[in-house]
């Protein structure tokens, strides 16, 4: 028999290793929903602006990227990637593990500062 405390350690573990070898899925169950609210000020803070026009935030008109206008609704992320939630947050932390040589620069974004930047980026429809 297996202690709990064994038990649950080794569930967490395997919690831990599944998440590591599952490209695409950075954002888990529990984290699924980020928080819309902050979106603006880390959108500000990461100047998302210099690249992108997005709506609502004050100053976001670059012309690098494309516009986000009605992000929320696309059907794809940048042309290739099915637009979800867990997707959304994966290429914010990560483009380019999320699609290799494309121009949008992995900026160092934490999962959970990502997550809200997604949250908010879904309200634009
Ligand atoms: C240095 C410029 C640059 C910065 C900074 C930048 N992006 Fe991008 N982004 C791009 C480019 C270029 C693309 C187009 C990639 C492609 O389609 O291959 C893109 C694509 C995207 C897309 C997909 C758009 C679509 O139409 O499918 C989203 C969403 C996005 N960026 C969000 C963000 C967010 C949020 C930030 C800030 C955390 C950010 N970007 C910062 C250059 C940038």
């Amino acid at each position: 028999m297996m202690c709990p405390t064994t038990r649950l350690l080794i569930a967490s573990l395997l919690a831990v290793t599944a998440g590591a070898c599952e490209p695409g899925k950075a954002a888990g169950p529990g984290n699924f929903i980020g928080d819309a609210r902050r979106g603006p000020d880390l959108i500000k803070q990461y100047q998302c602006g210099s690249c992108h026009e997005i709506p609502g935030i004050a100053g976001a008109d670059g012309n690098v990227g494309p516009p986000l206008h009605r992000i929320g609704t696309r059907t794809y992320i940048a042309g290739y990637i099915q637009n979800s939630p867990d997707n959304m947050a994966d290429w914010i932390e990560n483009p380019q593990r999320a699609l290799p040589g494309n121009a949008m620069p992995r900026m160092g974004i934490p999962q959970r500062d990502a997550r809200d930047i997604a949250a908010f980026l879904y309200t634009l429809k």
